[in-house]
């Protein structure tokens, strides 16, 4: 998640749209689909070519810092198997969470607002406006720095488009006006952020705690920065699944990825409303093409379109990279319900009109119909 991002992408044809059911038309023919890494998670090769040491190189080395005690020292192995190819746009991405009043009062609904600023719109307001968010400068007041009119100047406007990475939401609870049991500050705007109301999550828990499945949160970010942005060219340049890495967890229990292919699904179903409402959205990347090192978290999630052997560095496709790759290639999709892992590896769905052979998932015509 987060961090720098390398994209590879892909455009693919246009296909008549007939059903209701997600499908490559319903995004413009120029929308960009594809996957999202990043540097220190997948390359390694942490001391060559004259590479000096990075913050994370120096961190991850530091006992205790990652859960499961790895680094990123040869990561995936990247940097030997592939040459990235980077071009294109490069803007902003920023890490955004949406905010869901806890209660249906107006101090809620001013809380969220103000979480929302503190957390999202406090990074883009001064890149737009040169200013930071007005929520944020009636809490804090004097204690937030003032531009000078020529550091405004340089500010404003000078985006082409920014990136959001779309992972989860959380409620807002007021603790401006009332009493909060847990701690909250001036610097998080007296709000308390919670994933539960009444005991019950806000989407289906995953692996990683801080992630929840709330796909509606995806449509109302992205309404959000359109009327607070002037709809300025926006690209989710993050958005994925996190499946937890034990060890009595079996390589098809990781690849067959049901709960990511539902996740994406649901997501860029989320995303096409946010679409037909206006909003300039150009593209999409899944976080991430391999399962590879998760920050502080190790190699003890993962996110990836492709399961990675850490032991032999094998890259095996899953299910929803193949489920991707269908989508784009013009198929309707549905949220493919396992039926059965049959005999010859081919796995069944109930809602697609052929099975795939797993054996050869990287491979199109390994598609059979039928
Ligand atoms: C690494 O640095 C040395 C000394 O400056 C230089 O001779 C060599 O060509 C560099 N290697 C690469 C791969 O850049
Ligand atoms: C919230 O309250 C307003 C007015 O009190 C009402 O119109 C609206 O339907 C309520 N929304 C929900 C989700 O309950
Ligand atoms: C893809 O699969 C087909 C048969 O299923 C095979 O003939 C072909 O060689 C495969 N291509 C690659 C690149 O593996």
């Amino acid at each position: 998640m987060e961090k720098a991002l390398f994209i590879a992408f892909w455009v693919v044809q246009l296909i008549p749209f007939t059903t209701c059911l997600l499908h490559r038309s319903q995004f413009p023919p120029t929308f960009l689909f594809g996957t999202a890494t990043s540097a220190y998670q997948v390359e390694g090769s942490y001391l060559e070519d004259n590479k000096s040491c990075s913050n994370w190189d120096i961190f991850t080395h530091l006992p205790g810092k990652i859960k499961d005690g790895s680094n990123g020292d040869v990561a995936v192995d990247h940097y030997h198997r592939y040459k990235v190819k980077q071009g294109g746009m490069i803007g902003i991405v920023i890490n955004s969470i949406w905010y869901e009043p806890l209660r249906n009062t107006s101090l809620d609904h001013s809380a969220a607002q103000r979480a929302l600023a503190f957390y999202n719109a406090w990074i883009l307001d001064p890149i737009i406006y040169g200013e930071y968010p007005p929520e944020m400068r009636r809490i804090l007041g004097r204690r937030l720095p003032k531009f000078s009119p020529k550091e405004k100047q340089k500010l404003k406007n000078k985006l082409d488009f920014f990136g959001i990475n779309y992972y989860t939401s959380l409620y807002a609870k007021d603790c401006l006006f009332s009493q909060c049991n847990s701690f909250t500050s001036q610097t998080d705007g007296f709000v308390l952020t919670t994933a539960e109301r009444d005991g019950i999550p806000i989407g289906p828990p995953t692996a990683m705690q801080e992630i929840n499945v709330v796909p509606s949160g995806m449509e109302k970010i992205i309404m959000y920065y359109k009327d607070r942005y002037k709809n300025i060219p926006m690209f989710i340049t993050e958005n994925g699944y996190p499946d937890g890495n034990s060890p009595s967890t079996s390589m098809d229990d990781f690849i067959i990825d049901t709960n990511r292919v539902e996740y994406l699904n649901a997501h860029l179903t989320s995303l096409t409303k946010a679409l037909r409402n206006g909003a300039d959205v150009r593209g999409y990347f899944i976080w991430s093409l391999l399962d590879n090192f998760e920050w502080t978290f190790g190699f003890t999630l993962r996110f990836g379109l492709h399961y990675v052997d850490y032991k032999t560095l094998e890259r095996v496709p899953k299910l929803s990279a193949m489920w991707y790759k269908q989508f784009l290639g013009g198929l309707k999709m549905e949220n493919p319900k396992i039926i059965g892992c049959m005999q010859d590896n081919y796995y069944f769905f109930s809602q697609l009109p052929y099975a795939i052979n797993c054996q050869n998932m990287d491979n199109h015509s390994g598609l059979e119909y039928g």
